[in-house]
């Protein structure tokens, strides 16, 4: 049975994306089937892995309002085990259509059911926000990664979406875990990055994932050729840690 992990984080830019797909990448490649649910309007999961926004034909919206089977949804990608059900910007009208959190829940999870057994993992790429979109990813999830940068804006979204959290598992899904914090774009040479990772220890030491995400221009680029860094760059830092990453949250769920 599959476990499932939203990549979220209400800050824009930090790199859920980019982390989700590579660690999906990366775990598809060392032999465990993975899906891939782009859960963001943006469609930059589906993008950076190649897939043609405006060529696809069904998306996370037919599957979230109960439109299509997620199975007729589901594309297999150009890489090994790795397979996305894309989205567009189709799904931006989700966040006011769909009021009856209840029953659109139900879509989703029954959706998600359907296919649990045909995968090792199913990673969710939340968009930015604590809308919605992403109520629905947290509450049908085993566990949430929260990608952030070494930024102090970065340390008061913590709390808020920490908070989030809590609701959620108050309100809809008590067994909702925080898989790990990710450091992501990170510089180890700023002073600021010390302070804002000597901050993050204090209180979420155990969270943290042991390895941060580095900034690369070989991260930056790989979306651009529709490539994960561990086919873009295979011996590179950043897949080297994207991988030491992903061993570690498979550990973890
Ligand atoms: N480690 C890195 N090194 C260099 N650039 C990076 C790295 N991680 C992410 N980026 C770049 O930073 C930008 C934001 O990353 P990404 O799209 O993954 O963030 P996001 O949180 O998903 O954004 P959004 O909130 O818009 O969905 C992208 O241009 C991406 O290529
Ligand atoms: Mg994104």
């Amino acid at each position: 049975m599959a476990k499932v992990v939203s990549f979220s984080n209400q800050k824009g830019g930090v790199g859920k994306t980019t982390s989700c797909v590579n660690i999906a990448a990366q775990i598809a490649k060392k032999g465990k089937k993975v899906l891939m649910i782009d859960m963001d309007p943006q469609g930059n999961a589906t993008s950076g892995l190649g897939i043609s926004k405006s060529k696809i034909k069904r998306t996370t919206y037919d599957v979230i309002i109960g439109r299509c089977d997620i199975k007729d949804a589901i594309i297999i990608s150009n890489f090994k085990n790795l397979s996305v059900v894309p989205a567009n910007i189709d799904l931006a009208g989700a966040e006011f259509e769909l009021h009856d959190l209840d029953e659109n829940l139900n879509f989703t999870q029954i959706a998600l059911d359907s296919v649990k057994e045909d995968y090792d993992y199913i990673f969710i790429d939340c968009p930015p926000s604590l809308g919605m979109l992403t109520v629905k990813a947290l509450s049908i999830s085993d566990g949430v990664v929260i990608p952030m940068q070494c930024e102090f804006y970065s340390l008061e979204g913590m709390s808020q979406l920490l908070n989030t959290v809590k609701k959620i598992r108050s309100l809809y899904n008590p067994g909702l875990q925080i898989v790990g914090i990710l450091l992501t774009m990170y510089n180890g040479r700023l002073t600021l990055t010390g302070q804002v990772v000597a901050e993050l220890k204090k209180y979420y030491a155990d969270k943290l994932f042991k390895v941060p995400i580095s900034r690369t221009v070989r991260i930056s680029e790989a979306p651009g050729y529709g490539e994960p860094i561990c086919y873009h760059d295979p011996y590179g830092k950043g897949s080297l840690e994207y991988a030491a990453v992903a061993k570690e949250l498979m550990m973890r769920i």
